[in-house]
């Protein structure tokens, strides 16, 4: 029944859409849905190149089968565990008992932990080949990228590269499955925010990846999730060597505040103001408590200016800002441009506490830092006006 899309010389995509789902890993939020990417290489002998999450089973299967009729599966490639991609594996191995599963050692660890196969798998090492005839495939081990198996699979005939989750973004995929055949604004920002939700910690991996793929002629990608890269490949491999360097993608200030009765938002406001008197034109102003923190990482791997307000609560930082500091001190973001304020209302701790995450980050910091008690007055509105003008400042000598 169903009329797969073409990719490249007898490569087939065989994914499936997830409009389902209302949180990615039960964690990021999926406005636009998102995909399971999974490719069927239909040579002498066939290849699959990952399954899909197992809620989508039936629909896979009845995507290969509509390809390849009564044809065996030879091989089911693995480049990658995570079960949003080999959630299916069972349900393969039931309507294809024999197909052989291609994975490195690492990967074969957690077929067996995970699904408890042992049986009529094999092992590849970084380099080897594997012919399906006329199409040749040569394996890469990209480990940690995010996961420790992690590996790519290279089509040297096609030269066409299955990356994984390298490259991929949020967003189902609306009937066509090649960049060249869709608009593709709403998949940029999505690709910023998987990236720094997801593969954000791992910038030394991916750059390890990138090196190592850098001398291979590349005419198209199969990532995991979103659109099949082809015409569009210069940007994405820029904006996947951006974010792992953790270089900003564009000029801008990030504000993100907690507030509980409007006091510290007052000076959110007030620092944005002199953002905007002093010239900076992409203020991006999240209230901590409202906007999803998948989106504020997002915005501050994109932007090279950061600026973070808060309130003292219980003797500690706002709960929704401290969480928002552990997320960027596990990813090691590096190179912002920095500034901070705080409030309390009768014994000051959050603007210690952002002391102490500014010098560990080890970001240029702002040396003005205003801090209020109680309900915002001229001398501390003004010191917020100020250090904005002092971030713009800093990020046009930056
Ligand atoms: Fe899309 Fe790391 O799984």
């Amino acid at each position: 029944m169903y009329k797969n899309q073409q990719i490249a010389k007898n490569i087939y995509y065989a994914g499936v859409n997830d409009r389902q789902k209302t949180k990615f890993e039960n964690l990021h939020p999926l406005p636009y849905g998102v995909s399971y990417n999974s490719y069927l290489i239909v040579d002498e002998k066939i290849a699959l190149v990952e399954t899909v999450d197992a809620c989508f089973g039936d629909e896979f299967i009845d995507k290969i089968q509509s390809q390849i009729a009564n044809r065996p599966i030879d091989y089911l490639i693995v480049n990658h565990m995570e079960p949003d991609h080999s959630g299916s594996i069972r349900q393969l191995r039931l309507h294809y008992p024999d197909v052989t599963i291609v994975g490195n050692a690492k990967t074969l660890s957690m077929i067996e932990g995970y699904y408890g196969m042992t049986n009529n798998v094999l092992e590849v090492k970084d380099g080897d080949t594997l012919s399906l005839g006329t199409h040749e495939l040569q394996f890469h081990l990209t480990p940690m990228v995010h996961w420790p198996e992690t590996m790519m699979t290279y089509d040297t005939t096609e030269k066409v590269l299955f990356s994984g989750d390298a490259f991929g973004c949020f967003g189902a995929l609306n009937g066509a499955v090649l960049d060249t055949e869709m608009n593709l604004s709403p998949y940029w920002d999505e690709m910023i925010r998987y990236y720094a939700n997801i593969v954000g910690k791992y910038g030394s991996p991916v750059q390890k990846a990138l090196e190592k793929l850098s001398g291979i002629r590349i005419d198209t990608i199969c990532s995991t999730h979103g659109p099949v890269w082809t015409k569009h490949i210069p940007e994405v491999v820029s904006i996947y060597d951006k974010l792992s360097r953790y270089e900003h993608l564009d000029e801008g200030v990030v504000i993100v505040y907690g507030s509980m009765y409007g006091n510290t938002e007052r000076m959110a406001e007030a620092t944005a103001q002199g953002l905007a008197q002093a010239g900076v034109k992409n203020i991006i102003v999240h209230n901590a408590s409202k906007s999803d923190p998948s989106v504020i990482l997002r915005d501050i791997f994109k932007y090279n200016g950061l600026i973070i307000g808060s309130p003292t609560y219980s003797n500690e930082l706002y709960p929704e800002i401290d969480s928002l500091l552990k997320k960027i001190e596990i990813r090691g973001i590096k190179n912002r441009t920095f500034g901070y304020f705080g409030s309390f209302t009768w014994a000051g701790a959050a603007v210690k506490r952002l002391t102490a995450f500014a010098e560990q980050m080890k970001w240029e910091t702002a040396p003005i830092v205003p801090e209020e008690k109680q309900g915002l007055k001229p001398e501390a509105y003004n010191k917020c006006i100020e250090l904005g003008e002092k971030i713009a400042s800093m990020l046009k000598k930056a």
